[in-house]
């Protein structure tokens, strides 16, 4: 890499990505083209507050940089008529409004990283990091107000977010009122799949284990990993029979029992939905993604598949595949764009929230002998021996 005039080094850290960019170039653009892991949900419009970034100061001998406080621009109208939703940290800038002026070092703080280190404190699970696959994109379109067509969206998610054939999924036939301002859902970086007027930075997860017992569930802010609310119910098959076992008996017994079964328990799922919304002062509508787990038997039940096979030798699975559906699809009232994750159960009794507990706890990354337990109305138990040699694919 050569320096030119009117050019000047950056370098990112903790990432390390480095390279020359034209002075007058605003930090945001400059950590877009190098791919570094940096937050934004407004665009760089002064709103949302997600692009902080920490300039650091002096001579930095390791990267051949001498940092003046002249290399950057000073605060200009959008940072110092800041009123965004996140709080200004000390020393920070925003990475949108500030421009490149000479050779920086630019400490890209961890609660502006896209895929945020979550660190568990009131469950003891290893920390993680989330990749949500929603994201949110505000734009500003021409002035219209009572659109019925798509195209100007769109059009401003290519052109201010390079978000290009996008595929509209969206069911209401036009575009909400608006002054022209919209948040875009994304998923996966392919669909849109909903659009607010105006700006919003929230956007919600929730993850359910089915037992057979109670049903518990955790409300998460997607963007940042926090668990916002937390929440459980008694299940209520109980009154068909308090343990597995004796549910699918009811069904053997019972001609149709297994919609009866399945209509209570999906109730209870859309009864804690309900819950974890009222609890977190958070709406149906702006929950996107729902994870499921449970034993077998109450995957199948809440799937509306016959359980009857699991109360037989060889206790054969209906599906034991991970499954992609709709809440609407499970009569769980939420956005008609939310998607729930059904994780793949294992074997005939060893169900989706094993596999739940094997991707928490991760047996599989540690040396020496494992012994995973979940005490439930079942128990499962994961055993793991890793000596030496052992592989840890
Ligand atoms: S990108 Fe939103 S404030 Fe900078």
């Amino acid at each position: 890499m050569e320096t030119n005039k009117e050019k000047s080094l950056v370098v990112f850290t903790p990432s390390g990505h480095r390279d020359y960019f034209e002075n007058g170039s605003t930090l945001l653009e400059a950590a877009r083209k190098l791919g570094v892991d940096l937050d934004s949900v407004c665009g760089g419009r002064g709103i949302c507050g997600r692009c902080q970034i920490e300039p650091a100061f002096g001579e930095f001998a390791k990267h051949k940089i001498n940092a003046q406080e002249e290399n950057i621009s000073a605060p200009g109208d959008l940072e110092v008529n800041y009123k965004g939703r996140k709080e200004m940290g000390k020393n920070r800038r925003l990475a949108c409004s500030a421009k490149i002026n000479g050779d920086l070092i630019i400490d890209i703080p961890p609660d502006s990283h896209i895929h945020k280190q979550v660190i568990r404190k009131t469950v003891d699970l290893t920390d993680l990091t989330i990749e949500p696959l929603i994201s949110l994109h505000f734009v500003e379109t021409e002035k219209r107000v009572d659109n019925k067509s798509f195209d100007p969206l769109l059009l401003s998610l290519q052109e201010q977010w390079g978000l290009n054939n996008l595929k509209n999924e969206i069911k209401e036939k036009g575009l909400p009122a608006s002054n022209g301002t919209y948040t875009a859902v994304v998923r996966d970086g392919k669909s849109l799949v909903a659009v607010w007027p105006g700006f919003k930075d929230q956007v919600f997860g929730i993850a359910i284990d089915v037992g057979s017992t109670t049903i518990a569930g955790h409300l998460c802010d997607l963007l940042s990993g926090e668990v916002l609310a937390s929440a459980g119910v008694m299940n209520p098959q109980i009154r068909f029979g308090e343990d597995l076992m004796s549910r699918v008996s009811y069904v053997m017994m019972n001609k149709g029992a297994e919609n009866e079964l399945t209509e209570v328990v999906q109730d209870a799922l859309n009864d804690l939905v309900g819950e974890l919304c009222d609890n977190s002062n958070t709406n149906r509508e702006d929950v996107f993604e729902i994870t499921l787990v449970g034993n077998p038997i109450m995957h199948h039940l809440f799937l509306g598949y016959d359980p009857t096979p699991l109360g037989v030798a060889p206790f054969t699975l209906f599906e034991d595949k991970a499954i992609d559906t709709t809440a609407i699809n499970l009569s769980i009232q939420a956005n008609s764009a939310t998607r729930v994750h059904v994780l793949p159960c294992i074997a005939g009794h060893v169900g989706a929230d094993t596999a739940g507990v094997l991707l928490a706890t991760k047996p599989q990354q540690t040396d020496g002998i494992n012994l995973v337990v979940d005490v439930g109305t079942n128990a499962e138990i994961l055993y793991r021996a890793c000596f030496r040699g052992c592989t840890n694919k």
